[in-house]
């Protein structure tokens, strides 16, 4: 099934029942607590149209990526599978993926209307406030800034979001260590002034690839183009030059002086506190602005988890680890699962079959400061392969009695971390710890380790086959136990 842009992408997900369209939603906090209640429950993609003060069809899709089948949707797989199906199918795909560049093309839908200097308005879209304690109304949520390495000529796309500040300037706030923050750095260095672009409403496979690591120097352009089998239509801005995609809802162009900064937040955060207060950050101002008509803006807003953008990016960065893994040469990784609770990026978990003394250090190692697990990780776990590492229940179990604190957990210190890492005190902000948690049966003597105290699959199937209905009814193939990754922190209840 492929779709061809935002408003095609939504049309597929009503079709598969899996999208609510909501109407008279205010944009000061109804829309975001709305947001936030289906987030939590892992609940369909949202329309909101008819929006109270804006004209009918100024719309936001939210939710877009908070559930299995419309991620896989977006990827190119098909929707009906379950977690680790689609995670396998991705992780082929992924292994297989080559980079197509952008196409660049004269016209497209996102030049419907074109506004230029004064005549930017902002304000002519329903942009919500997202929460409570938000210091503005954030634009940028589902979006991508778009940014040219001034050395290499090299495009990224990040999702760093965007405050508006008035009707022809935004703030933006990109964490340290950010390929979009080098970009910037550099600019800055050289004393000249940022070229930026903002697309606010896209493709979501767009939105997908500027949210997660990929590697420096690859365009997230290339990576999206790869994904969907084409190249992504962009069009050259007619302000920076810089690529826009063609069938964006709402695009704008413009410049980054270093000596112009504005106060940018407080803005809930995807940790679920507001840790990075508000800054002093550079400010965007507005030369062009341009929109389809009936624009969409393509909403994500961090919230305490579980939230949208931990649950895709659960998926999206086991996937990455687990290759990353393989390419520093670690060995025997059966699975790798980043929970949601920890947003994706706080506890991780790496199941191995262990095949020497200092295998698990190893894998925890690398699985710890990988690229697509460097910036603010916190926990990294190493389980033995029969620990589902999906399941909480069975990850901690392992960590409760295969792990003897004083011989199994590491402590790394003066790592990435940022502004957002709750914590670590105001003023102190920039490094944090890991623990590396061994909880697998210590290697040497692994054989001796008690045995495990459960019945075996095979007995259990047999009691079940003569038991099964009169314990449990009709789900006679329903073990007590919560099947694997029915919890609320892993996909496989979010169907
Ligand atoms: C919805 C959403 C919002 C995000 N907001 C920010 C942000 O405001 N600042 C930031 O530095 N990273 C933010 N991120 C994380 C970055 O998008 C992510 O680290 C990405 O890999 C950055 O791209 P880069 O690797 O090209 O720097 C956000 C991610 C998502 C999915």
């Amino acid at each position: 099934m492929s779709y061809t842009d935002l408003r095609d992408w939504t049309t597929t997900v009503d079709r598969l029942g899996d999208l609510r369209t909501l109407r008279q939603a205010q944009w000061d906090l109804e829309i975001g607590i709305i947001t936030e209640l289906v987030m939590n429950q892992h609940g369909p993609a949202l329309l909101f149209d008819d929006i109270p003060g804006y004209p009918s069809g100024h719309r936001i899709v939210a939710n877009a990526l908070g559930g299995l089948g419309r991620v896989a949707l977006t990827l190119g797989l098909p929707t009906d599978r379950d977690v680790k199906t689609t995670l396998r199918l991705w992780q082929e795909k992924k292994r297989g993926l080559k980079p197509i560049p952008p196409k660049v093309v004269k016209d497209g839908p996102v030049m419907e209307n074109v506004y230029r200097d004064g005549d930017v308005d902002l304000f002519t879209f329903p942009t919500p406030r997202w929460h409570e304690h938000d210091g503005g109304r954030y634009i940028g949520t589902g979006s991508v800034d778009i940014t040219r390495d001034p050395e290499d000529g090299w495009v990224n796309l990040g999702c760093y979001r965007v405050m508006i500040h008035d009707r022809n300037s935004v703030g933006f706030y990109i964490s340290p260590g950010k390929q979009g923050r080098i970009h910037r750095d550099k600019w800055f260095t050289r004393g000249g002034r940022m070229p930026v672009a903002m697309s606010f409403g896209h493709d979501p496979v767009i939105f997908l690839a500027g949210g997660i690591e990929i590697p420096w120097g690859l365009s997230e352009y290339d990576w999206a183009g790869g994904i969907k089998g084409a190249p992504i239509e962009v069009i050259e801005g007619p302000v920076t030059g810089l690529p826009i995609p063609a069938r964006a809802e709402i695009v704008i162009e413009g410049f980054v002086d270093p000596a112009d900064k504005k106060t940018e937040g407080p803005f809930g955060e995807w940790t679920g506190y507001y840790a990075s207060a508000e800054r002093e950050e550079p400010v965007v101002r507005v030369a062009a602005l341009y929109h389809r008509h009936n624009p969409i803006i393509l909403g994500c807003p961090p919230v305490k988890p579980p939230s949208e953008l931990a649950y895709y990016r659960s998926f999206l960065r086991a996937a990455a680890i687990e290759e990353e893994l393989a390419g520093a040469g670690v060995p025997d990784v059966k699975a790798v699962w980043c929970h949601e609770v920890g947003g994706s990026r706080l506890f991780n978990v790496v199941s191995i079959h262990q095949r020497f003394a200092g295998h698990a250090r190893q894998a925890a190692m690398v699985a710890t400061q990988c690229h697509a697990a460097a910036y603010l990780g916190r926990f990294t776990v190493v389980v033995d392969e029969d620990i589902d590492v999906m399941n909480l229940d069975e990850v901690m179990w392992a960590v409760c009695t295969r792990c003897d604190p004083e011989k199994d957990i590491e402590i790394l210190r003066r790592c990435w971390s940022g502004p957002l890492d709750p914590i670590i005190p105001p003023g102190q902000k920039g490094l944090n710890s890991r623990a590396i948690i061994d909880a697998t049966r210590p290697f040497e003597w692994r054989d001796k380790f008690p045995v495990v105290a459960e019945s075996s699959p095979e007995r259990r199937a047999e009691v079940l086959k003569k038991w099964g209905t009169q314990i449990f009814g009709q789900q006679a193939g329903v073990t007590p136990r919560a099947p694997v990754g029915a919890g609320a922190t892993s996909p496989g209840g979010a169907q």
